[in-house]
């Protein structure tokens, strides 16, 4: 990168009065939806928007509709629900990618992918800059600052929400007064959704005490309503990542849609927790997202029957630094994606099945087996098809137990 590129990425930029060109990540909501205008008002800006379909439940054409009669110059939309699948949610699968223990990721994986197709965006239409809808409190700011100064660190980028101070009243007092077309009865609580999960924010929801209402659901049914009958389903993975359902061969795409269908039917899938921001402040999340719950352990599992101790053991490290590097924005790292290569490495011929039963909100893992795996029952087995010669374990014992020996024996002199 030239100086001069650098000097403009860290300084903060003064944009005067006169015509920039920005390209905004739009999600058809009240705040992009209000920046839209803000932009042109502000900034005398021309705007371009696009919104990225990364498998949340929306209605495209409303939403470029919406954008135009706000006053973007143009709209694209962008399909990139299979992209997701594929290339992020597989990764994520294969690093059992769970933040502090309890969080698969859902928004945070998307960022980046949203935050490249803005970029194709802005390259194509000769912007000037890029624009989000960020707060200035939250890791989105971070997964698009990031994504975007990595990929085209001449862009200046915006993120009105960090400057203009307005609460969700005033935003919507000036979408009424500028007759933008919005939806302020929508729901009070701030949700972001995609194929891997959906979370939910806001509200009395702040109130860590405060036990999350029915009606913030959408995808898990509540208890009162599942099946009285188990459901058992067998997840086949190949490579380390997931195939089939029930003996039936699926795309990524359409077997995470349909076990948010089934493990949702259920009630499985929910997380309700405190999170550590990456900007240091603790917040409560909650999430819907039974696939990828049910992915992630069914994987976990399945993997036990190939890797050796110290592999799984290392492995684990991996995958803890995979899921907080992506966490924190950092997915166009170069660590992240050596951190891939070795993931990638440890999957080979991880391939068999994982037989789950979900009831009543509850997901078992009831069986695995692998094709061609470590796991050896000749050598484990009681019965007399055992290969294993136990004498062999008298003198592996001795010498296990040798330095505590010597180490009582030294304490017994002592004393
Ligand atoms: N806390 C989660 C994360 O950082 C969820 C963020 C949801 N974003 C949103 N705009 N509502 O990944």
């Amino acid at each position: 990168m030239s100086v001069k590129i650098l000097r403009r990425t860290l300084k903060n930029h003064p944009v005067g009065g006169s015509g920039v060109k920005i390209a905004l990540a739009y999600s058809g909501g009240l705040d992009t939806t209000v920046m839209i205008r803000w932009l042109k008002d502000r900034y005398k800006a021309e705007v371009h928007t696009v919104t990225v379909d990364v498998g949340q439940e929306e209605d495209f054409e409303e939403i470029a509709e919406k954008a135009y009669k706000s006053g973007a110059s143009t709209h694209t939309n962008v399909d990139a629900k299979e992209r997701f699948a594929e290339e992020y949610v597989s990764r994520a699968i294969k690093a059992n990618a769970l933040y502090q223990g309890e969080y698969p990721l859902s928004s945070a994986l998307s960022r980046p992918l949203i935050a490249e197709e803005v970029v194709k965006v802005a390259l194509r239409e000769g912007c000037d800059a890029v624009a989000h809808g960020c707060t200035g409190k939250g890791n989105d700011q971070l997964r698009f600052d990031t994504t975007f100064a990595a990929l085209a660190p001449h862009l200046k980028i915006f993120a009105p929400v960090r400057e203009w101070n307005m609460n969700r009243d005033d935003e919507i007092e000036y979408a009424l007064e500028h007759n933008l077309p919005i939806n302020p009865r929508k729901s009070r609580f701030s949700v972001d959704e995609n194929l891997w999960g959906r979370s939910i924010e806001a509200g009395e929801l702040e109130d860590p005490w405060v036990e999350v209402p029915e009606e913030a659901y959408k995808l898990v049914t509540p208890l009162s309503k599942t099946p009285d009958k188990a459901e058992e389903v067998v997840i086949g993975f190949e490579n380390g990542v997931p195939v089939s359902l029930n003996g039936t061969r699926m795309d990524m795409l359409n077997l995470v849609r349909e076990l948010n269908h089934i493990g949702g039917r259920h009630g499985y899938g929910l997380v309700d927790h405190v999170e550590d921001r990456v900007i240091g402040l603790k917040s409560r999340e909650v999430y819907e997202l039974p696939a990828a719950l049910i992915l992630i352990k069914a994987h976990r599992d399945l993997e036990k029957l190939f890797l050796g101790r110290r592999f799984q053991a290392f492995k684990q490290i991996v995958d803890t630094a995979w899921a907080d590097l992506v966490y924190s924005g950092l997915w166009a790292d170069p660590l992240r994606k050596a951190l891939d290569s070795f993931i990638d490495m440890s999957q080979r011929g991880v391939d068999g099945e994982v037989k789950i039963r979900l009831f009543k909100g509850t997901m078992r893992i009831v069986g695995r087996r692998g094709v061609n795996p470590m796991y050896s029952k000749e050598a484990i087995t009681y019965s007399r098809e055992s290969i294993f010669d136990q004498k062999a374990g008298e003198g592996f014992s001795k010498i296990w137990a040798l330095e505590t020996l010597l180490s009582s024996l030294r304490e017994r002199k002592g004393g």
